[in-house]
Order: structure tokens, then C-alpha cells, then sequence
């Protein structure tokens, strides 16, 4: 009997032992699902907030054209109409002015905020900072040309007393025109680098935009910018992209780029003549630009860029193979002699080719022959293409 109760007891004893054990276990887990809860809510309100800002109407932006007595503000959004629309009381009346950028309210239209102007992000984008690394003496030829762009670029810049002494207002820019490859980008690039002022480069495609008067929006910020950090130059390269001819006949798109070439033709105008603002054109169509572009007070100086003649060919043959492994029997004058016809770009793919060929046989220095093989198929390839485009199929 007595050994029955023992063996009770300590059969209870144990049990007892696991049951605070478990009461333990369970207080702990308690603790951190607590511990949980508590995370969670907090998740769950980060949640709510970030869920309500998404849910929030987008903003519009508009413009202040008018600020009533009543302190009601006449607006233009790219809607159309204008509206006379209350504003926030959170937003100080002192920044309230007429011709200031501010975010709207999508249904009311009321006035939520006042933006700082902004340049297009394009057009912050165009302003070189790194200079490329073109040196005159990159150049082949095109002497009188670097002359002619130096005069025009830089000296009414660096030194514009000159052309007060004699009475003359500097030229306004250059429009560099020229075929293909024969060095325009390169000629301003080197003008770029040289240069002390703020270099701003934009290709006339980029100009070209999908909705009515950015385009010219863009033209207009662009040439601000260039004010902004004057002494500047603004290269427009490709620019018959929107400066080609205006026509009678145009469907909505050319009329956008009308648009923003009346905006360029405006900017030109514009400038105060000893502005610290040069303009730096660039085209390879000059027959398809619009006469106003050409005219004398716009461009005032057109600087053609002719094909290299057998100098320049030379001298654009040392400037490309300068760092190659030539065989001492590479002659550049025959070459250049051989090369008639050739742009820049041509000779400068002829060394690459030339280059091609060595390395396909296993050598490490450039020959003669080299060469002369990568003549033959630069400028083969280059009648072929001319082919393609003539008459093929007469
Ligand atoms: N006169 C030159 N001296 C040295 N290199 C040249 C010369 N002309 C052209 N090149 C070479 O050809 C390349 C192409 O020239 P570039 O881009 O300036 O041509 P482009 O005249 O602007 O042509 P496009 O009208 O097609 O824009 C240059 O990067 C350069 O390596
Ligand atoms: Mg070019």
C-alpha cells in the first residue's frame, strides 16, 4: 500500500515537473508572439501609409499665369483652358507668382505646391563636364577650317574687347557643313576641349519631341542653360534634323519640328550680339536646310569642310597609325596617294583593317601590303554602298 502511494507520489512529482516546465515554454512563446503582434502592427501601418500615398491621385503640373486680388490664382496646365483655382493654405503666398511652376490637384485643379524651375533633364544632360579628349593636333588637315572655327568660337569669347575696338559685332556662330566622316564632330569636339567655356552639345534629333512645344520648350531651355553658365557654346550637331526645309505640305509632325526650329531661328535672334553665348552648327545636308537658318545674322560664318586632299590624307594617315606597329616600308604618301576620295572616317577604318590583316596572320607588325589590302576593302565596301543606292536595278 505504502509503496503504491511512493510510487504515486513521485509519478505526480514528475508530472508535476513537466507541467512547469511546459508552463515555462509556453510563457516564452507568449513573450514573442507579443514581440510579433506588435512588429506586425507596425508592418501594418508602414503598409496602410505607403498603400494611401500610392492611392493618391497624381499631381498635375501647371503654371501661374495670374494672381487674383482674392487670392485665387489663374493657372495653364497642359489641359488647355486656364483656370481660376484657389490654393493650398499650405503654401506661402510669397511663392505664389505669376510664371511660377506648381503641382495641382487632379480634380480641383487647386494649387498643392510650388516646384522649383527645372531644366528638362535632357537638357541638363547636354552639358559636357568631362571634356572629350580631342586635341587640335588630333585633326588631319582642315587648317583653315580650325582657323575659321577658333576666329568665330573663341575669340569673341576670350577676347571680345578686340571687336569693340574695330566696331563690329562678332560673329554669332558657325555651321560647320561638310560630307560624312569628314570631321565636323571631331572639329568640335577638339573646340570643346579646348575651350575654357561651358560646352553644351545636343544632336538636332534629340530636339525632336512627341508632344506640340516641347520641342521648342526644350530649344528655349537649352539656349536659358547656356545663358545661365555663359560663357557657353551650344553645339547643335545633325541640325538638319529640325532644320530642314519648311514646307506648305506637312503633316503634324513636320509642323512640330517647324515649331522648334522657329523656337532656334528665335534664340539666334535673340542674343545680345556680344552675348558670351557661340552657337556651333553641324550638318551634312546643307541643301536640304531651311534658308532662314542660313542667312547672314544667323550662322553668320558657313565653314565648309572639304574632302582631304592628298596633305590632309597624309596627315590623317600619321594621326591614325601614329600608335601603330608600322613595318618601316609603310609609306603613308603612297597610301595617301592611293586613298583618293577618302573621308577621315575611311582612313581611319583603312587603319583599323590594316591593323585586322596583321593580326589574322599572326604578326604583330603592319606591312605595306597590310594596307594596301585594307584600302581595297574600305573603299570597295564604299562603292558597293554607293551601288545600292544608284541605279541597281536599271
Ligand atoms: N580630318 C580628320 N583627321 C583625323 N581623323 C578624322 C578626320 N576626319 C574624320 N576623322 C575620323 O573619322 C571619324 C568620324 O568623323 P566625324 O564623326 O567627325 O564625322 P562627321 O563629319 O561628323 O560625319 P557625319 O556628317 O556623318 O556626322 C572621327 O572620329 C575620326 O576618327
Ligand atoms: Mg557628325
Amino acid at each position: 500500500m505504502l509503496e503504491e502511494t511512493h510510487r504515486k507520489i513521485s509519478v505526480l512529482e514528475e508530472r508535476n515537473l513537466e507541467l512547469v516546465e511546459e508552463a515555462r515554454r509556453v510563457e516564452g512563446e507568449k513573450r514573442f508572439v507579443e514581440g510579433e503582434l506588435v512588429r506586425l502592427q507596425k508592418e501594418l501601418k508602414r503598409l496602410k501609409a505607403e498603400l494611401e500615398r500610392l492611392k493618391a491621385p497624381p499631381l498635375i503640373i501647371g503654371q501661374i499665369k495670374d494672381v487674383l486680388a482674392d487670392g485665387r490664382v489663374v493657372v495653364k496646365s497642359s489641359t488647355g483652358p486656364d483656370f481660376i483655382v484657389s490654393t493650398s493654405d499650405y503654401v506661402s503666398t510669397e511663392l505664389l507668382i505669376a510664371g511660377a511652376r506648381v503641382a495641382l490637384n487632379k480634380q480641383t485643379l487647386a494649387v498643392m505646391g510650388v516646384l522649383p524651375p527645372s531644366l528638362d533633364p535632357i537638357v541638363i544632360g547636354a552639358e559636357i563636364i568631362s571634356k572629350p579628349d580631342t586635341l587640335y593636333d588630333d585633326i588631319g588637315g582642315m587648317e583653315d577650317q580650325i582657323l575659321e572655327v577658333r576666329e568665330a568660337v573663341e575669340d569673341p569669347l576670350l577676347r571680345p574687347e578686340l571687336y569693340k575696338k574695330v566696331g563690329i559685332d562678332p560673329p554669332k556662330g558657325v555651321l560647320l557643313v561638310g560630307p560624312p566622316g569628314t570631321g565636323k564632330t571631331l572639329l568640335a569636339k577638339a573646340v570643346a576641349k579646348q575651350t575654357n567655356a561651358t560646352f553644351i552639345r545636343f544632336v538636332g534629333s534629340e530636339l525632336v519631341q512627341k508632344y506640340i512645344g516641347e520641342g521648342a520648350r526644350l530649344v528655349r531651355e537649352l539656349f536659358d542653360l547656356a545663358r545661365l553658365k555663359a560663357p557657353s557654346i551650344v553645339f547643335i550637331d545633325e541640325i538638319d534634323s529640325v532644320g530642314a526645309k519648311r514646307l506648305e505640305l506637312a503633316t503634324s509632325g513636320d509642323r512640330e519640328v517647324q515649331r522648334t526650329l522657329m523656337q532656334l531661328l528665335a534664340e539666334l535672334d535673340g542674343f545680345n550680339p556680344l552675348g558670351e553665348v557661340k552657337i556651333i552648327g553641324a550638318t551634312n545636308r546643307p541643301d536640304i536646310l531651311d534658308e532662314a537658318l542660313l542667312r547672314p545674322g544667323r550662322f553668320d560664318r558657313i565653314i565648309e569642310i572639304p574632302m582631304p586632299n592628298f596633305e590632309s590624307r597624309t596627315a590623317i594617315y600619321k594621326i591614325h597609325s601614329k600608335r601603330m606597329n608600322r613595318d618601316p616600308t609603310v609609306n603613308l604618301e603612297e597610301l595617301s596617294a592611293k586613298s583618293e576620295g577618302s573621308t577621315g572616317a575611311d582612313i581611319k577604318a583603312i587603319c583599323t583593317e590594316a591593323g585586322m590583316f596583321a593580326i589574322r596572320e599572326n604578326r604583330d607588325i603592319v606591312t605595306m601590303v597590310d594596307f594596301e589590302k585594307a584600302i581595297l576593302k574600305v573603299l570597295d565596301e564604299d562603292e558597293d554602298k554607293g551601288m545600292a543606292s544608284g541605279p541597281m536595278f536599271a
